[in-house]
């Protein structure tokens, strides 16, 4: 076995992983969320998240190596997350994965976040190159071709707020406390889309906009401040689920692609994963991350750092966190 430990902070949780890189088999991953951190304030504070991880991550570490039955010292390398996020988040886990691999003498492999997010399903079914990925999450909303491991193109992104954004700013509208996204999932249950919201006029053929969407929300609640709850949430979910269909399915037909990923926080929304399965009908496969792993951890990046890891593309000690590097260049040359 070729064992490595993951390790991921670009965000608001903080994610270890052992992870059996050549049987690629997860040994155990460990998540600590933020959430109740940032809830009172509407959303992430970029310096409380840093010093949370900070805190965090030594004993994280510990509970993973006490609750397995490895040690440091049977490590093979370390993959980590190295872009995008919220700098001083990323460099939290960047500096402690470094200090790892120098430690121990063992390679350091950089994950991209998002490349992380598209192998979260490998992590319970291989799907078939090549394949068209869905990022849905509070970062990102990008359509991607993914052409083989490390090849990207990027088809389509959110020219203004990511699809989760705008989950948590509708839920807001609505009383709801950050992250807003599984409230209204689990309000719009109860309801039925009785309201037609605009789609968004976008340039691009697969681009996305949310922001005019959630404005219609809050001109349409100040209209109609009796209006049920559960009506405007399931109005609203169904009508984000029409316009990532539209896009989506444009894009596979453009391509001539039969094979979807779905990914990301957002890719747990039950109308949205309902929506997509109907997509079988017309003979795409469809593919989702077991619920575990749509949200940010660990085995994902671990997932992607053994594909990384077995091309030899290694980090050099003196590497640095990056808030932002496009996917598509990340490809497999950048080291
Ligand atoms: O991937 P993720 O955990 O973090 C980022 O990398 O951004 O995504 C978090 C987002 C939040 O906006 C949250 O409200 C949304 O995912 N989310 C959902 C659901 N569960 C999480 N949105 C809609 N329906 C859900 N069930
Ligand atoms: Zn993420």
């Amino acid at each position: 076995m070729l064992l490595t430990l993951a390790i991921e902070t670009s965000c608001d949780e903080t994610a270890v992983a052992l992870f059996d890189a050549e049987g690629k088999k997860l040994i155990k991953h460990l998540v600590s969320s933020q959430v109740n951190l940032h809830s009172p304030f509407g959303g992430v504070v970029p310096e409380l998240s840093a010093r949370e991880h900070t805190k965090n991550i030594t004993p994280l570490l510990e509970t993973l190596f006490r609750e397995t039955p490895y040690s440091w010292k049977d490590l093979n390398f370390v993959s980590f997350t190295l872009t995008p996020g919220l700098i001083l988040s990323l460099v939290v886990g960047v500096g402690v994965a470094k200090s790892v691999a120098h430690s121990l003498g063992i390679p350091l492999v950089p994950v991209h976040h998002l490349e992380g997010h598209i192998y979260s399903v490998f992590l319970s079914q291989r799907v078939e190159y090549p394949f068209i990925a869905l990022i849905v999450s509070g970062g990102h909303t990008e359509l991607y071709l993914v052409k083989e491991f490390g090849r990207y193109q990027l088809l389509g992104k959110t020219l203004d707020d990511s699809v989760g954004e705008a989950f948590d700013k509708v839920a807001r509208l609505l009383g709801f406390p950050y992250p807003g996204g599984p409230h209204i999932d689990k309000l719009a249950q109860l309801g039925k889309p009785s309201i037609k919201f605009p789609h968004p006029k976008v340039s691009g053929k697969y681009n996305f906009s949310f922001s005019g969407l959630k404005t219609a929300v809050l001109n349409f609640i100040k209209r109609n401040p009796d209006y049920p709850k559960e009506d405007i949430a399931a109005s609203f979910q169904k009508t984000v689920a029409d316009i990532l269909l539209d896009k989506t399915e444009r894009a596979l037909r453009d391509l001539k692609i039969s094979r979807l990923v779905v990914v990301g926080g957002v890719a747990a929304n039950s109308e949205l994963r309902r929506r997509f399965k109907e997509l079988e009908k017309k003979n795409i496969e469809i593919f989702f991350p077991k619920m575990e792993f749509t949200s940010d951890n660990a085995a994902m990046i671990a997932y992607a750092g053994s594909l990384r890891f077995e091309r030899g593309r290694y980090a050099p000690l003196d590497i640095n966190a990056l808030p932002n590097y496009p996917l598509e260049k990340f490809g497999l040359d950048w080291t």
